[in-house]
Formats: structure tokens, C-alpha cells, sequence
């Protein structure tokens, strides 16, 4: 197996803790793995724990601690695969209206369809099915985006219902396909 390359975007939810999980296990596995993060995202992990778990500088200012200093381009050619996980209720619709206001949804807008670009949801159920949310779900999928199913149960909120983001193990077996 051709080792892959898998840019893993992070953005502003409470399940940024099980995507360290789930970039440890890419790691392990041999995928060379470069971790993206909005800067709300920022406020659930530190850089210092997925710069560990990569082995690589974590992008997440676009006009600050850069290296080739067009990352937003660069890091587009260098992916096999991309996957947003989480992936909040806000990028999620900024992504579907084409917004490109931070590193990780510039990514998206530089992103080339003819690679995978894999979205897990993580959200509160009334942002999930918000029909602004469901419409840029059903957006994305036209566009040829794989957007990942949520599981139902508790949420972080305390609150009951779809939204919840999968677990590692799921997210790991849905990217099966492209690794
Ligand atoms: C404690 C806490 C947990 C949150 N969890 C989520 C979440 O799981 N999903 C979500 O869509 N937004 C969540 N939010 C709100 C987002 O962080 C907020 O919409 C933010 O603007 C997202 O920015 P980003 O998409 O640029 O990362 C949470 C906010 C707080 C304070």
C-alpha cells in the first residue's frame, strides 16, 4: 500500500478530543498525516498534542508561522485524502457558500475533486437539522463531497439526538475505501 497522505482538518467542536484518536491510529497505520485547525478549534485541542500525534507543524493561520507561505495551495496538492473531522455546523455551511475566511476553508475552496474530500459532522441536533445545515449537507454531497452519516444518542450538551459524530473506529472503516 502506497503510503497515504491525509490532511486532517479540525474545526470548533467538543469532538476534536476523539479526532486525536483517530489521527494517532492514522499515524500508527503509516498514513503521513498533517493536522489543519480553525482557530476555534483552537479552543478544544492544543497545538502541542497534534503536533505530537503528526510529527508535523499544525496549519492554522494563513498569514503567520508559515513555511512555503501558500500552504492553502500546497497543502491541497499534497493530500490523497482530506477530511474535515470534526466538522462543525459553522464550516459546514461556510463550505457549502463557498466562504474561504481561514486556513481550513480555503483548503475547501483550492480543494481538487478528483482526490476524496471526507466530512465527519459533529454537532448539537437543532444545528444538525437546521434546513441551513441540511441544505449545505445535501450541497456538498451534489458537489461529490462524502459526507459521513452521525450517530444518535447524548450529546455533549446534554441533549439527545442525531448530530453526534462517529466514533474513530467508524470514521477509520468509512475511509477504507480511498486508504
Ligand atoms: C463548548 C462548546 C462546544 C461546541 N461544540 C460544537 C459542536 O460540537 N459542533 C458545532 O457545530 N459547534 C459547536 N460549538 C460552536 C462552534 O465552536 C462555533 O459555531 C464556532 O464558530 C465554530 O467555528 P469553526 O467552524 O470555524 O471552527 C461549540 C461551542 C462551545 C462553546
Amino acid at each position: 500500500m502506497k503510503k497515504k497522505n491525509i490532511l486532517f482538518i479540525l474545526s470548533g467542536s467538543i469532538a476534536c478530543f476523539k479526532a486525536c484518536g483517530l489521527i494517532s491510529q492514522l499515524a500508527k497505520e503509516g498514513c503521513s498525516v498533517k493536522a489543519v485547525c480553525t482557530q476555534n478549534a483552537l479552543q478544544f485541542i492544543g497545538l502541542a498534542t497534534l503536533e505530537g500525534l503528526t510529527g508535523k507543524p499544525v496549519y492554522y493561520d494563513m498569514f503567520a508561522g508559515r513555511e512555503a507561505g501558500t500552504e492553502h495551495i500546497s497543502l491541497t496538492k499534497w493530500a490523497d485524502i482530506t477530511l474535515v473531522c470534526p466538522a462543525s455546523g459553522n464550516i459546514i455551511n461556510k463550505m457549502a457558500a463557498g466562504i474561504g475566511d481561514d486556513c481550513a476553508t480555503t483548503l475547501f475552496l483550492s480543494h481538487d475533486f478528483k482526490k476524496p474530500f471526507v466530512i465527519a459532522p459533529a454537532m448539537n441536533q437543532n444545528i444538525y437539522t437546521n434546513p441551513a445545515t441540511q441544505a449545505a449537507l445535501a450541497k456538498l454531497k451534489s458537489w461529490g463531497v462524502d459526507v459521513l452519516p452521525t450517530a444518535e444518542g447524548r450529546l455533549a450538551c446534554g441533549d439527545a439526538g442525531p448530530g453526534r459524530m462517529l466514533e474513530p473506529a467508524a470514521i477509520r472503516a468509512a475511509l477504507e475505501k480511498y486508504l
